[in-house]
């Protein structure tokens, strides 16, 4: 198989999840290991930099955050100076393992082995309600249905005035982009992730976190000039505010 335009075909989790095991082992970076770019490039570190500098929104007080596929915490790195809780969430067990061994001196930093939205939430280390949840690349790794279940469960688990913050890597053509065990000469790997049009994932919102009370209060293309070195794809970002 390999790249698919406008057709709604299915991914593999389990071919997702062994693709990050396998690059937080070969890769030394944590950050390299999930924002994917050749070998060599400075790319990655230099979009996490931006990305923190600029887009991430601040939380006015120390608060519980949500980061749904937060591979090795790349962004606890970013909230847990501040004193925030951060609970990260991933199915890579060894990106956990990577995440813990950077961040286990902070007992306000913790993760969690689940694979979402499959997760059980009683017993998370860090209940709900969450005052942000971060999503950061982590719908292009799922399926249709997953995606509508993710969006419901991040209502139930933010707190009645969170923010959300959701990037993704998005199509940008006029129609979806698959690629399905799709052999990355860049990533000299096989590959699986599903590109949406923002039209499509405004209508997922429609039918899930708008019915929640969210609301969109900023959105936009998250890097220009270099940083945006993709010709079908880019990353977008979306901040929703909830209404009281
Ligand atoms: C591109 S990386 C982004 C990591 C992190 N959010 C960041 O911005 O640094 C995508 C992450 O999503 C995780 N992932 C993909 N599908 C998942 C699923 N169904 N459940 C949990 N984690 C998943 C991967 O293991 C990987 O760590």
């Amino acid at each position: 198989m390999t790249r698919l335009y406008d057709q709604a075909v299915d991914i593999d989790p389990a071919r997702v999840r062994q693709f990050f095991d396998d690059r937080a082992k070969r890769e030394k970076n944590a950050i390299n290991a999930v924002m994917l770019q050749s070998e060599g490039s400075s790319i990655a570190i230099e979009r996490d930099r931006y990305e923190r500098e600029n887009l991430l929104p601040s939380l006015p007080q120390p608060g519980k955050i949500l980061d749904l596929g937060c591979g090795a915490g790349r962004l606890a790195t970013h909230y847990a100076p501040h004193g925030h809780t951060y609970m990260g969430i991933d199915f890579s067990s060894e990106l956990i393992v990577k995440g813990r061994e950077l961040h286990g001196d902070n007992p306000k930093v913790l993760f969690e082995i689940a694979e979402v939205p499959k997760i059980d939430v009683a017993n998370l280390p860090v209940q709900p309600p969450f005052d942000l949840i971060v999503v950061t690349g982590l719908l292009i790794y799922l399926n249709d249905g997953a995606v509508t279940e993710t969006l419901r469960l991040l209502g139930e688990l933010a707190a009645p005035t969170a923010t959300i913050y959701l990037r993704e890597s998005v199509s940008d053509i006029e129609t979806r982009l698959t690629l399905k065990d799709f052999y990355s000469e860049e990533l000299k790997e096989y590959y699986n992730g599903v590109y949406r049009t923002r039209a499509e994932l405004k209508a997922e919102f429609a039918k899930t976190l708008e019915h929640d009370r969210f609301a969109i209060a900023a959105e936009g293309y998250v890097f220009q000039g270099a940083l945006r070195n993709r010709v079908e794809t880019t990353q977008y970002f979306y901040r929703f505010e909830r209404n009281q």
